[in-house]
């Protein structure tokens, strides 16, 4: 089984460090199948909310992956066909790392406000890779003072996708040296090489004739500013 080019991405940014990993609105659950196949130690959890999807998921696992016990009494895997916002995480110990990639931005957004609000006392890491509506959802990572850890630019059939992968520390464990989210991003705009370059000035154009189209259509103080902000980003060369 071969990821795309976005799916490759996020499996890439995913260190070996966790306990669990929750492959939210996983439809196929190609993601989380190429996980298992890294023989990981974490657990993967397939999450999706159409009872259909998660029965073929369910054969599909069942026949390709061993679930034999092999470490306490801990399965390989286990799928779950529920809404994300029920995630059963206090059920289980140890490090988590819930994805939430494909839907939109302003879903995501709603997803991480009720986990974190449910789960005050777990520290948890997000990794995203929402559909649109990137600025609204950055405000709201920033809102939820999430810890970046790390983002990326990635395109893959002409489209672009932003991975961000965040932190939900505990209110009582916060690192004064953490890097905090901004509303456009921040290393995104960083590139390596002339392709990241060709790449990120490519991505960069498309936001601002975005917001200037929505801009000319209404002409909100909002709009204007997100529009503003864009056009400060200064995309670097780093050798
Ligand atoms: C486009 S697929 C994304 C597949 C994969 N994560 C990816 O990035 O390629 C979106 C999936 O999200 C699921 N979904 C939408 N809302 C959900 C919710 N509230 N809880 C769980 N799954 C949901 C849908 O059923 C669908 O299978």
């Amino acid at each position: 089984m071969k990821l795309g080019k976005r799916l490759t991405q996020i499996e890439s940014m995913i260190t070996s460090d966790y306990d669990h990993i929750w492959d939210c609105c996983c439809d196929h659950g190609f993601l989380g199948m190429s996980l298992l196949n890294q023989q990981l130690s974490a657990k993967v959890h397939f999450v999706d909310i159409v009872p259909e999807l998660m029965l073929e998921l369910d054969n599909k696992l069942s026949s390709y992956f061993d679930n034999n016990v092999s470490d306490g009494d801990r399965s390989a895997w286990q799928t779950h066909c529920i809404d994300i916002k029920n995630l059963p995480l206090e059920s289980y110990s140890g490090k988590q790392l819930i994805i939430i990639a494909g839907v939109g931005g302003t879903q995501t957004s709603e997803f991480i406000s009720e986990l974190c609000e449910k789960y005050p006392q777990l520290e948890i890491d997000f990794l995203l890779c929402p559909v649109r509506k990137l600025y609204e959802l950055r405000q709201q990572l920033i809102t939820l003072k999430l810890e970046l850890k790390s983002e990326i630019l990635v395109e893959e059939n002409k489209q672009f996708y932003e991975l961000i992968l965040v932190s939900k520390p505990l209110a009582t464990n916060r690192n004064a040296q953490a890097k905090t989210v901004s509303t456009t991003g921040d290393q995104l705009w960083h590139c390596h090489n002339l392709i990241e370059l060709k790449q990120a000035q490519s991505y960069l154009n498309n936001n601002l004739k975005h917001y200037q189209k929505m801009h000319q259509g209404v002409n909100s103080p909002e709009i204007g500013s997100i529009l503003k902000a864009y056009q400060n980003i200064d995309i670097q060369l780093i050798e």
